[in-house]
């Protein structure tokens, strides 16, 4: 069972921040997830999970308020600040699995090619920089309409539905979506679910996993990866069972 860092190694250090993604990857994670917001004014991708700033930085309003030089030096704890989708490909080593979770809510079809195009071209240029090769790039989201219309701008990433609600089974997904993966909230977590993903060819990615109880279930139903807040610990809960 893959561990993937859940916005790095999130449990100890600002979530989706440099320390977090050095952190994860010195815990020897298999994998780290990062949030990725759109931010219209510049075009640009930043790594961070809101749509608003108040949790994470005690700023008020939407990211979309702020130029992405106000948002790039905006600290979010422990002398970190928010970063960029190419300052977080810069860090990850090759091998390593990135997966890039799009927070966009949006079903306009216009703003979803755009930022998709973006997404394509920020991508393209990593890999043939060799920054980062296709095969460690998976991209997630709970936006559907969005995961359709990227795969045919990025043929070669691997894609992956988050699902939040609990499905009766999964055969819509692997018909109409060829995904890699399905990334399944634990909450709706069950043999049949983990059987009937694994039945139609994808994987099965479970989130947020912490706690041991919760680990020892993803074990035992043959889960293919987890995400969790706290990878080493996650690593050593793993070894002890
Ligand atoms: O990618 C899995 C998980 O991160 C989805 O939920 O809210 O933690 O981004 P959230
Ligand atoms: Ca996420």
């Amino acid at each position: 069972m893959l561990i993937i860092a859940h916005r790095g190694a999130s449990g100890e250090y600002p979530e989706n921040s440099i320390l977090a993604l050095e952190k994860a990857i010195e815990q020897g994670a298999d994998g780290i997830e990062i949030d990725l917001q759109y931010h219209q004014p510049s075009g640009e991708f930043i790594v961070f999970h809101d749509r608003n700033l108040l949790r994470l930085t005690g700023k008020t309003g939407n990211i979309n308020n702020y130029t992405l030089d106000e948002l790039l030096k905006t600290s979010i704890g422990k002398n970190q600040h928010i970063i960029t989708l190419a300052q977080a490909i810069a860090l990850i080593p090759k091998k390593l699995i990135l997966n890039l979770e799009l927070k966009v809510s949006t079903s306009e079809q216009l703003l979803i090619e755009t930022l998709m195009q973006k997404l394509q071209q920020v991508l393209n240029h990593a890999v043939s920089m060799k920054h980062i090769t296709w095969p460690q790039l998976y991209i997630s989201s709970f936006n559907h309409f969005l995961i359709n219309y990227g795969k045919t701008l990025l043929p070669k990433a691997n894609f992956a539905a988050l699902i939040a609600h609990c499905p009766l089974n999964y055969a819509t997904f692997s018909e109409t979506m060829a995904l890699a993966s399905i990334n399944q909230d634990i909450d709706c977590l069950n043999q049949e679910l983990v059987s009937d993903i694994h039945r139609h060819g994808l994987t099965c990615w479970v989130f947020t996993v912490d706690d041991i109880d919760d680990i020892k279930q993803c074990l035992a139903l043959n889960v293919d990866a987890i995400f969790t807040n706290f990878p080493q610990r996650t690593r050593e809960i793993i070894r002890q069972i």
